[in-house]
């Protein structure tokens, strides 16, 4: 997921990041314990707000780090 973040070029001022990270970690395994594959829906259960606005790469670099996450 870090890895995908960085692909991305998400943060701008950062102060967010930490929390959206370890929210879309969280979010990525749960889905996949439930035997599901992420969806819009599900994106938008996180609730991490970010002062930047950054929300469509933060929702991309999930997408991507989700297809990578074991
Ligand atoms: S990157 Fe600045 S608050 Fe999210």
């Amino acid at each position: 997921m870090q890895q995908a973040w960085l692909e991305h070029d998400v943060a701008q001022c950062g102060y967010c990041q930490p929390g959206q990270i370890m929210a879309a970690a969280d979010l990525v395994r749960r889905v996949s314990a439930e035997g599901r594959t992420l969806t819009d829906a599900d994106l938008d259960t996180i609730r991490n707000i970010c002062r930047c606005g950054t929300y469509p790469r933060i929702r991309q670099a999930i997408a991507d780090g989700a297809a990578r996450m074991p």
